[in-house]
């Protein structure tokens, strides 16, 4: 019997108020996982900013946003830029008021075996996931210790930070470094109430994309790769992203609030399973051009 499915979507984790009058800035919040966050986040109160550097993923978040009938506001901003990202939390701060919560969520990623990697690929992803969640991070803090206020902050991380990313060695080494980030800022911050916390989620197939960063990953085929990939997870099923949004408004809550510092991995054990000797090994490389010529 696999792990039972969750509650229903729109069953309610928190009440409708928890984060009333409060705004939550996601990054990354226009598209996938980080849109189902941020809708949570607006079903539990919140006014939502979009940040993205893409203006039509702003606009879906935007709408997104407003159809569950919170406040949002897109802004445009590359979180590689620190000194955008400080000029972003001003925009907000005139249009919305100043940011409560903050999820670091963009990320960038692809497949590719490390010696064909170029320099520029690798600190491209470093650059979007490590050094973007540390300009976001203490941004978004240097606001909050000047107003004398505490806050939340949640890092989308990933399993394969703690086991290595083979063929995502980039993704995995600033996933690791975010980590390692939770626990310095949780400890310089906690004196001022400022929390921070990693989710780390498994295998959550996006609602509107692959949701797959497989080199043969095309939308057609995400009910055969999702079906394809039961049978590989020990709890028989993959995330819903909903069971994410949850868990993410859980941890930045009044009721989470003892918790920090801490990677949470929600993957229904996934990461867990590797034992001495596992499934057959194929050479990264050699599977990166099977799926890439569209082999299983
Ligand atoms: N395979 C190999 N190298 C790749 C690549 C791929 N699939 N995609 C990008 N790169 C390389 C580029 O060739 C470039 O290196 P080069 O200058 O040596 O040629 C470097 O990475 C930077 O890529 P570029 O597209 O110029 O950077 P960007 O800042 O515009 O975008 C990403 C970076 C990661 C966001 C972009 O590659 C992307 O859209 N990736 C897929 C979507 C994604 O990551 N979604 C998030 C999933 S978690």
């Amino acid at each position: 019997m696999p792990l039972a499915q969750p509650p229903p979507m729109g069953a309610q984790l928190l009440s409708e108020d928890t984060f009333a009058d409060q705004r939550v800035y996601v990054t990354g919040g226009g598209t996938g996982l980080g849109k189902a966050i941020a809708c949570e986040f607006a079903r539990c109160g919140a006014d939502i900013v979009v940040a993205s550097r893409d203006a039509e993923h702003r606009q879906d978040g935007v709408n997104a946003i407003e159809a569950i009938g919170r406040r949002a506001v897109g802004v445009e901003v590359d979180i590689r830029d620190a000194g955008a990202v400080a000029e972003s939390f001003d925009i907000v701060e005139a249009e919305l008021g100043p940011v409560d919560v903050l999820i670091n969520n963009a990320a960038g990623n692809f497949e590719v075996p490390a010696e064909r990697m170029s320099a520029n690929a690798f600190r491209t992803v470093v650059d979007i996931v490590l050094n973007g969640t540390f300009n976001c991070s203490r941004e978004f803090a240097s606001r909050r210790l000047q107003a004398g206020r505490g806050g939340a902050i949640l890092n989308i991380g990933a399993p394969y930070a703690a086991t290595g990313g083979p063929s995502t060695a980039h993704s995995a080494a600033a996933k690791a470094g975010v980590n390692n980030l939770t626990w310095s800022l949780a400890v310089e911050w906690a004196p001022d109430d400022i929390r921070i916390n990693t989710l780390a989620p498994g295998y959550f197939p996006e609602p509107d994309r692959s949701g797959w960063v497989s080199p043969g990953a095309a939308l057609d085929n995400r009910n055969a790769q999702i079906a394809e990939r039961l049978t590989t997870l020990p709890g028989g099923r993959v995330g819903e992203a909903r069971e994410l949004g949850w868990l993410a408004t859980f941890l930045c809550s009044p009721f989470a609030s003892y918790i920090t510092g801490h990677v949470v991995v929600l993957d229904g054990a996934n990461w867990l399973r590797r034992g001495p000797i596992g499934d057959p090994f194929e050479p990264i490389r050699e599977s990166f051009d099977r799926r890439r010529e569209g082999g299983p």
